[in-house]
Protein backbone atom coordinates (compact mmCIF):
# COMPACT_ATOMS: atom_id res chain seq x y z
CA UNK A 1 0.00 0.00 0.00
CA UNK A 2 1.42 3.27 -1.13
CA UNK A 3 1.47 5.80 1.91
CA UNK A 4 2.33 9.71 1.96
CA UNK A 5 5.70 10.49 3.54
CA UNK A 6 5.47 12.69 6.30
CA UNK A 7 6.33 16.04 6.53
CA UNK A 8 7.25 16.05 9.94
CA UNK A 9 5.93 13.69 12.66
CA UNK A 10 7.35 10.32 14.28
CA UNK A 11 7.67 7.81 11.42
CA UNK A 12 7.63 4.54 12.33
CA UNK A 13 5.88 5.19 15.66
CA UNK A 14 1.83 4.86 14.35
CA UNK A 15 0.64 1.34 14.70
CA UNK A 16 -1.30 2.46 11.41
CA UNK A 17 2.48 2.68 9.61
CA UNK A 18 3.08 -0.71 11.11
CA UNK A 19 2.39 -4.24 9.69
CA UNK A 20 -0.64 -6.01 11.30
CA UNK A 21 0.83 -8.70 13.82
CA UNK A 22 0.23 -12.27 12.56
CA UNK A 23 -2.73 -13.70 13.03
CA UNK A 24 -4.44 -10.71 14.44
CA UNK A 25 -6.82 -8.31 12.07
CA UNK A 26 -6.66 -4.84 11.95
CA UNK A 27 -9.76 -4.44 13.66
CA UNK A 28 -11.05 -7.21 16.00
CA UNK A 29 -14.34 -6.52 18.24
CA UNK A 30 -14.62 -9.25 20.87
CA UNK A 31 -17.93 -9.35 22.73
CA UNK A 32 -18.07 -5.63 23.13
CA UNK A 33 -20.68 -4.52 26.02
CA UNK A 34 -21.75 -0.87 26.31
CA UNK A 35 -24.64 0.12 28.66
CA UNK A 36 -26.08 3.11 29.48
CA UNK A 37 -26.93 3.22 33.24
CA UNK A 38 -30.00 6.16 32.89
CA UNK A 39 -32.85 6.96 35.59
CA UNK A 40 -35.09 4.85 33.08
CA UNK A 41 -33.03 2.05 33.72
CA UNK A 42 -30.25 0.38 32.13
CA UNK A 43 -30.51 0.93 28.34
CA UNK A 44 -28.11 -2.18 26.98
CA UNK A 45 -27.04 -0.10 23.70
CA UNK A 46 -24.36 -2.46 22.55
CA UNK A 47 -24.81 -5.92 23.67
CA UNK A 48 -21.72 -8.45 23.04
CA UNK A 49 -20.64 -7.11 19.10
CA UNK A 50 -18.56 -9.11 17.43
CA UNK A 51 -16.58 -8.73 14.31
CA UNK A 52 -13.31 -8.09 12.21
CA UNK A 53 -11.68 -5.98 9.77
CA UNK A 54 -8.88 -6.33 7.45
CA UNK A 55 -6.61 -3.17 5.67
CA UNK A 56 -8.75 -2.35 1.91
CA UNK A 57 -12.13 -4.02 3.63
CA UNK A 58 -15.67 -2.65 3.77
CA UNK A 59 -18.13 -3.56 6.45
CA UNK A 60 -21.50 -2.37 6.29
CA UNK A 61 -23.44 -2.33 9.86
CA UNK A 62 -27.38 -2.27 9.22
CA UNK A 63 -30.15 -2.02 11.48
CA UNK A 64 -33.34 0.47 11.79
CA UNK A 65 -32.54 3.58 14.18
CA UNK A 66 -31.91 2.78 17.82
CA UNK A 67 -30.03 -0.46 17.48
CA UNK A 68 -26.74 0.32 18.76
CA UNK A 69 -24.95 0.98 15.05
CA UNK A 70 -23.31 4.34 16.38
CA UNK A 71 -23.00 3.77 19.97
CA UNK A 72 -21.02 0.65 18.88
CA UNK A 73 -18.76 2.91 16.31
CA UNK A 74 -18.54 5.63 19.30
CA UNK A 75 -17.51 3.17 21.78
CA UNK A 76 -14.31 1.96 19.17
CA UNK A 77 -13.20 5.39 19.24
CA UNK A 78 -13.35 6.03 23.21
CA UNK A 79 -16.43 8.95 22.49
CA UNK A 80 -18.84 7.66 24.60
CA UNK A 81 -19.67 9.54 27.97
CA UNK A 82 -19.37 7.41 31.00
CA UNK A 83 -21.08 7.74 32.99
CA UNK A 84 -23.90 7.21 31.69
CA UNK A 85 -21.92 4.78 29.96
CA UNK A 86 -20.18 1.76 31.12
CA UNK A 87 -18.55 -1.00 29.40
CA UNK A 88 -19.99 -3.87 30.62
CA UNK A 89 -17.96 -6.81 29.07
CA UNK A 90 -15.50 -7.58 25.80
CA UNK A 91 -12.64 -5.73 24.03
CA UNK A 92 -11.52 -3.87 20.77
CA UNK A 93 -8.16 -4.46 19.28
CA UNK A 94 -6.72 -2.05 16.79
CA UNK A 95 -3.52 -3.54 15.75
CA UNK A 96 -3.56 -6.19 18.03
CA UNK A 97 -3.88 -3.90 21.29
CA UNK A 98 -7.11 -3.08 23.29
CA UNK A 99 -8.16 0.04 22.52
CA UNK A 100 -10.17 -0.17 25.87
CA UNK A 101 -7.30 -0.13 28.05
CA UNK A 102 -5.57 2.87 26.73
CA UNK A 103 -5.50 6.54 28.13
CA UNK A 104 -6.80 9.15 27.18
CA UNK A 105 -4.35 11.02 25.67
CA UNK A 106 -3.22 7.53 23.25
CA UNK A 107 -7.07 7.44 22.45
CA UNK A 108 -7.06 11.46 21.26
CA UNK A 109 -3.88 10.51 18.74
CA UNK A 110 -5.55 7.41 17.48
CA UNK A 111 -8.65 9.36 16.80
CA UNK A 112 -8.22 11.43 13.67
CA UNK A 113 -4.67 9.60 12.98
CA UNK A 114 -5.87 5.93 12.81
CA UNK A 115 -9.12 5.57 12.67
CA UNK A 116 -11.63 8.91 11.61
CA UNK A 117 -15.52 9.61 11.75
CA UNK A 118 -17.49 10.95 9.52
CA UNK A 119 -20.42 11.86 11.38
CA UNK A 120 -23.84 12.02 10.32
CA UNK A 121 -24.62 15.82 10.41
CA UNK A 122 -21.59 17.87 8.89
CA UNK A 123 -23.09 20.92 10.22
CA UNK A 124 -23.32 19.85 13.91
CA UNK A 125 -19.01 18.97 13.27
CA UNK A 126 -17.80 21.63 11.51
CA UNK A 127 -17.12 24.66 13.14
CA UNK A 128 -19.20 27.88 12.14
CA UNK A 129 -17.01 30.37 13.17
CA UNK A 130 -13.86 28.90 11.67
CA UNK A 131 -12.78 28.37 8.25
CA UNK A 132 -12.67 25.08 6.25
CA UNK A 133 -9.31 25.27 6.02
CA UNK A 134 -8.48 26.06 9.38
CA UNK A 135 -10.52 22.74 10.42
CA UNK A 136 -8.90 20.57 7.91
CA UNK A 137 -5.49 21.54 9.08
CA UNK A 138 -6.26 20.88 12.44
CA UNK A 139 -5.28 17.36 12.74
CA UNK A 140 -2.17 17.62 10.37
CA UNK A 141 -0.91 20.42 12.87
CA UNK A 142 -2.12 18.31 16.26
CA UNK A 143 -0.86 14.56 15.19
CA UNK A 144 1.52 15.40 12.34
CA UNK A 145 3.19 18.37 13.64
CA UNK A 146 2.58 20.47 10.00
CA UNK A 147 3.56 24.27 10.07
CA UNK A 148 0.75 26.71 9.26
CA UNK A 149 1.96 26.35 5.65
CA UNK A 150 2.17 22.99 5.66
CA UNK A 151 -1.65 22.37 6.69
CA UNK A 152 -2.76 24.73 4.17
CA UNK A 153 -0.90 23.52 1.57
CA UNK A 154 -2.24 19.72 2.47
CA UNK A 155 -5.81 21.21 2.87
CA UNK A 156 -6.08 22.33 -0.39
CA UNK A 157 -4.73 19.92 -2.08
CA UNK A 158 -7.46 17.45 0.25
CA UNK A 159 -10.15 19.70 -1.12
CA UNK A 160 -8.94 18.75 -4.85
CA UNK A 161 -8.86 15.58 -4.19
CA UNK A 162 -12.75 15.40 -3.01
CA UNK A 163 -13.70 16.89 -6.06
CA UNK A 164 -14.15 21.07 -4.20
CA UNK A 165 -13.78 22.77 -7.44
CA UNK A 166 -11.68 26.31 -7.07
CA UNK A 167 -9.80 24.46 -3.97
CA UNK A 168 -7.34 27.72 -3.57
CA UNK A 169 -10.39 30.02 -2.83
CA UNK A 170 -12.56 27.67 -1.20
CA UNK A 171 -10.35 26.79 2.10
CA UNK A 172 -11.03 30.48 2.90
CA UNK A 173 -14.62 29.81 3.48
CA UNK A 174 -16.64 29.17 6.27
CA UNK A 175 -18.82 25.84 6.40
CA UNK A 176 -22.56 28.13 6.08
CA UNK A 177 -20.83 28.99 2.23
CA UNK A 178 -20.57 25.32 1.55
CA UNK A 179 -23.72 23.33 0.34
CA UNK A 180 -24.65 20.08 2.10
CA UNK A 181 -23.38 17.74 -0.41
CA UNK A 182 -20.05 19.59 -0.28
CA UNK A 183 -20.08 19.97 3.26
CA UNK A 184 -20.40 16.18 3.61
CA UNK A 185 -17.05 16.09 0.98
CA UNK A 186 -15.03 18.49 3.18
CA UNK A 187 -15.97 15.96 6.24
CA UNK A 188 -14.51 13.36 4.05
CA UNK A 189 -11.32 15.18 3.55
CA UNK A 190 -10.84 15.87 7.16
CA UNK A 191 -11.06 12.49 7.91
CA UNK A 192 -9.00 11.80 5.65
CA UNK A 193 -6.30 14.41 6.53
CA UNK A 194 -3.71 11.93 7.98
CA UNK A 195 -4.61 9.12 5.97
CA UNK A 196 -6.70 7.22 8.49
CA UNK A 197 -6.48 3.30 8.28
CA UNK A 198 -10.13 2.93 9.52
CA UNK A 199 -12.61 5.29 8.37
CA UNK A 200 -16.25 5.33 9.88
CA UNK A 201 -18.81 6.67 8.06
CA UNK A 202 -22.10 7.12 10.25
CA UNK A 203 -24.78 7.73 7.82
CA UNK A 204 -22.68 10.32 5.63
CA UNK A 205 -25.45 10.29 3.14
CA UNK A 206 -28.84 9.80 4.52
CA UNK A 207 -29.72 13.49 4.39
CA UNK A 208 -28.10 13.83 0.56
CA UNK A 209 -30.13 13.46 -2.50
CA UNK A 210 -29.54 9.92 -4.60
CA UNK A 211 -27.09 11.30 -7.09
CA UNK A 212 -24.87 13.22 -4.29
CA UNK A 213 -25.14 9.93 -2.31
CA UNK A 214 -23.98 7.78 -5.13
CA UNK A 215 -21.03 10.47 -5.83
CA UNK A 216 -20.04 10.24 -1.81
CA UNK A 217 -20.22 6.68 -1.81
CA UNK A 218 -17.88 6.56 -5.18
CA UNK A 219 -15.41 9.01 -3.60
CA UNK A 220 -14.97 6.98 -0.51
CA UNK A 221 -14.38 3.84 -2.82
CA UNK A 222 -11.51 5.99 -4.72
CA UNK A 223 -9.70 6.98 -1.55
CA UNK A 224 -9.99 3.69 -0.32
CA UNK A 225 -8.28 2.19 -3.52
CA UNK A 226 -5.46 5.07 -3.29
CA UNK A 227 -4.79 4.78 0.58
CA UNK A 228 -5.88 1.22 1.42
CA UNK A 229 -7.62 2.08 3.89
CA UNK A 230 -10.93 0.16 5.66
CA UNK A 231 -14.06 1.35 5.83
CA UNK A 232 -17.05 1.15 8.18
CA UNK A 233 -20.39 2.20 6.36
CA UNK A 234 -23.01 2.54 9.00
CA UNK A 235 -26.50 2.82 7.40
CA UNK A 236 -30.48 1.85 8.15
CA UNK A 237 -30.38 1.21 4.48
CA UNK A 238 -29.01 -2.21 3.60
CA UNK A 239 -29.81 -1.29 -0.06
CA UNK A 240 -27.13 1.72 0.25
CA UNK A 241 -24.21 -1.08 0.99
CA UNK A 242 -25.72 -3.70 -0.90
CA UNK A 243 -22.72 -3.19 -3.68
CA UNK A 244 -20.00 -1.51 -2.10
CA UNK A 245 -19.45 -3.70 1.28
CA UNK A 246 -17.62 -6.67 1.56
CA UNK A 247 -18.67 -7.97 5.10
CA UNK A 248 -21.87 -7.26 6.79
CA UNK A 249 -23.02 -6.79 10.28
CA UNK A 250 -26.57 -6.77 10.64
CA UNK A 251 -27.55 -4.81 14.24
CA UNK A 252 -31.05 -5.43 16.02
CA UNK A 253 -31.75 -4.08 19.24
CA UNK A 254 -27.95 -3.77 20.85
CA UNK A 255 -27.19 -6.96 19.13
CA UNK A 256 -25.44 -8.33 16.22
CA UNK A 257 -28.08 -10.72 14.42
CA UNK A 258 -26.48 -11.75 11.60
CA UNK A 259 -22.66 -10.90 10.27
CA UNK A 260 -21.09 -12.43 7.11
CA UNK A 261 -19.73 -11.79 4.00
CA UNK A 262 -22.21 -9.23 1.42
CA UNK A 263 -22.73 -12.20 -0.69
CA UNK A 264 -23.67 -14.35 2.34
CA UNK A 265 -25.82 -11.93 3.57
CA UNK A 266 -27.64 -11.32 0.25
CA UNK A 267 -27.86 -14.57 -0.62
CA UNK A 268 -26.99 -17.21 2.08
CA UNK A 269 -29.49 -15.22 4.89
CA UNK A 270 -29.87 -17.55 7.85
CA UNK A 271 -31.98 -14.47 9.93
CA UNK A 272 -35.59 -13.68 9.72
CA UNK A 273 -34.63 -9.50 10.40
CA UNK A 274 -31.75 -10.09 7.72
CA UNK A 275 -34.75 -11.10 5.25
CA UNK A 276 -36.95 -8.42 6.64
CA UNK A 277 -34.27 -5.81 5.77
CA UNK A 278 -33.67 -7.29 2.10
CA UNK A 279 -37.25 -7.80 0.93
CA UNK A 280 -37.64 -3.82 2.34
CA UNK A 281 -34.72 -2.65 -0.36
CA UNK A 282 -36.48 -0.38 -3.21
CA UNK A 283 -35.83 -1.74 -6.74
CA UNK A 284 -33.94 -2.13 -8.23
CA UNK A 285 -31.13 -3.38 -6.20
CA UNK A 286 -32.42 -7.16 -5.67
CA UNK A 287 -35.60 -7.75 -7.45
CA UNK A 288 -37.50 -6.22 -10.11
CA UNK A 289 -40.53 -7.69 -9.90
CA UNK A 290 -41.31 -8.61 -6.14
CA UNK A 291 -42.91 -6.39 -4.04
CA UNK A 292 -41.32 -4.44 -1.24
CA UNK A 293 -42.41 -5.50 2.61
CA UNK A 294 -41.33 -3.64 5.27
CA UNK A 295 -40.85 -5.29 8.47
CA UNK A 296 -43.71 -5.15 10.66
CA UNK A 297 -44.04 -3.16 14.27
CA UNK A 298 -41.36 -1.16 15.59
CA UNK A 299 -37.77 -2.25 17.64
CA UNK A 300 -38.40 -2.51 21.56
CA UNK A 301 -37.08 -0.35 23.53
CA UNK A 302 -33.39 -1.28 24.97
CA UNK A 303 -34.08 -0.82 28.42
CA UNK A 304 -36.86 -3.54 28.11
CA UNK A 305 -35.89 -6.06 25.53
CA UNK A 306 -38.32 -8.53 25.18
CA UNK A 307 -37.63 -12.28 26.60
CA UNK A 308 -36.82 -14.31 24.88
CA UNK A 309 -35.39 -13.60 21.01
CA UNK A 310 -35.07 -9.73 21.19
CA UNK A 311 -36.92 -10.26 17.47
CA UNK A 312 -39.74 -12.34 18.66
CA UNK A 313 -42.74 -9.91 18.73
CA UNK A 314 -41.73 -8.87 15.02
CA UNK A 315 -40.83 -12.63 13.67
CA UNK A 316 -43.63 -14.33 11.49
CA UNK A 317 -41.74 -17.25 12.25
CA UNK A 318 -42.09 -16.81 16.44
CA UNK A 319 -42.70 -20.10 18.26
CA UNK A 320 -42.77 -20.19 22.12
CA UNK A 321 -39.12 -21.38 22.43
CA UNK A 322 -38.21 -17.74 20.78
CA UNK A 323 -40.61 -16.11 23.22
CA UNK A 324 -38.88 -18.31 26.11
CA UNK A 325 -35.19 -18.08 25.09
CA UNK A 326 -32.76 -15.91 23.76
CA UNK A 327 -30.93 -17.81 21.11
CA UNK A 328 -27.49 -18.82 20.96
CA UNK A 329 -25.35 -17.55 17.93
CA UNK A 330 -25.16 -20.24 15.35
CA UNK A 331 -21.75 -19.71 13.58
CA UNK A 332 -21.30 -21.59 9.98
CA UNK A 333 -17.72 -23.13 9.21
CA UNK A 334 -17.03 -19.33 7.02
CA UNK A 335 -17.31 -17.52 10.06
CA UNK A 336 -20.74 -17.00 8.74
CA UNK A 337 -22.66 -16.44 12.02
CA UNK A 338 -26.71 -15.64 12.73
CA UNK A 339 -28.25 -15.55 16.04
CA UNK A 340 -31.93 -17.73 15.33
CA UNK A 341 -32.81 -20.80 17.09
CA UNK A 342 -33.12 -21.95 13.67
CA UNK A 343 -30.23 -20.61 11.55
CA UNK A 344 -28.60 -24.25 11.92
CA UNK A 345 -31.60 -25.77 10.25
CA UNK A 346 -31.64 -25.17 6.34
CA UNK A 347 -34.98 -26.79 5.81
CA UNK A 348 -36.53 -23.29 7.81
CA UNK A 349 -33.72 -21.47 5.93
CA UNK A 350 -34.87 -22.98 2.41
CA UNK A 351 -38.43 -22.20 2.89
CA UNK A 352 -38.67 -19.12 4.42
CA UNK A 353 -35.44 -16.76 3.04
CA UNK A 354 -36.25 -14.39 0.52
CA UNK A 355 -37.03 -15.59 -2.99
CA UNK A 356 -34.10 -13.95 -4.32
CA UNK A 357 -31.28 -15.64 -2.40
CA UNK A 358 -29.20 -18.54 -3.45
CA UNK A 359 -30.29 -19.96 -0.57
CA UNK A 360 -34.11 -20.88 -1.75
CA UNK A 361 -32.59 -21.58 -5.22
CA UNK A 362 -31.37 -24.42 -3.45
CA UNK A 363 -34.28 -25.29 -1.58
CA UNK A 364 -35.79 -25.75 -5.77
CA UNK A 365 -37.87 -22.88 -5.25
CA UNK A 366 -36.59 -20.09 -7.95
N1 LIG B 1 -25.90 9.17 25.98
C1 LIG B 1 -26.87 8.26 25.98
N2 LIG B 1 -27.58 7.99 27.10
C2 LIG B 1 -28.55 7.05 27.11
N3 LIG B 1 -28.93 6.33 26.03
C3 LIG B 1 -28.27 6.57 24.88
C4 LIG B 1 -27.22 7.54 24.78
N4 LIG B 1 -26.75 7.54 23.51
C5 LIG B 1 -27.50 6.61 22.84
N5 LIG B 1 -28.39 6.03 23.66
C6 LIG B 1 -29.34 4.96 23.32
O1 LIG B 1 -28.61 3.87 22.78
C7 LIG B 1 -29.40 3.19 21.82
C8 LIG B 1 -28.62 2.98 20.56
O2 LIG B 1 -28.43 4.22 19.92
P1 LIG B 1 -27.64 4.41 18.57
O3 LIG B 1 -26.38 3.65 18.59
O4 LIG B 1 -27.52 5.89 18.37
O5 LIG B 1 -28.62 3.79 17.49
P2 LIG B 1 -28.47 3.79 15.90
O6 LIG B 1 -27.19 4.45 15.53
O7 LIG B 1 -28.52 2.35 15.52
O8 LIG B 1 -29.67 4.53 15.39
C9 LIG B 1 -30.65 4.03 21.62
O9 LIG B 1 -31.69 3.42 22.36
C10 LIG B 1 -30.29 5.37 22.20
O10 LIG B 1 -31.42 6.01 22.72
S1 LIG C 1 -35.28 -17.02 17.08
FE1 LIG C 1 -37.42 -17.20 16.51
S2 LIG C 1 -38.25 -15.13 16.74
FE2 LIG C 1 -36.04 -14.96 16.68
S3 LIG C 1 -35.56 -14.58 14.57
FE3 LIG C 1 -35.41 -16.80 14.87
S4 LIG C 1 -37.44 -17.57 14.32
FE4 LIG C 1 -37.66 -15.37 14.60
MG1 LIG D 1 -26.91 6.26 14.45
Amino acid sequence: MARRKKALGKPGKDLKDQPVPEGQHLLEVDGLKMYFHTLDGVVKAVDGVSYTLDRGETLGVVGESGSGKSVTQLTIMGLVDMPPGKIEGGDVRYHGQSLLNMSEQQMQHIRGNDIAMIFQDPMTSLNPVYTIGRQLGEGLRLHRGYTKEQALKRSIELLDMVGIPNAEQRVKDYPHEFSGGMRQRVMIAMALACDPDILIADEPTTALDVTIQAQIIELMQEMQQKNGNAIIMITHDLGVVADVADKILVMYAGCPVEFGTADEIFYESMHPYTWGLIRSIPDPVVDQKRPLTPIQGNPPSLVNVPKGCSFSPRCPYATDLCRQEKPEMYTAPTGHYARCHYASDPLFVQKNAPANSRTHKKGGEA
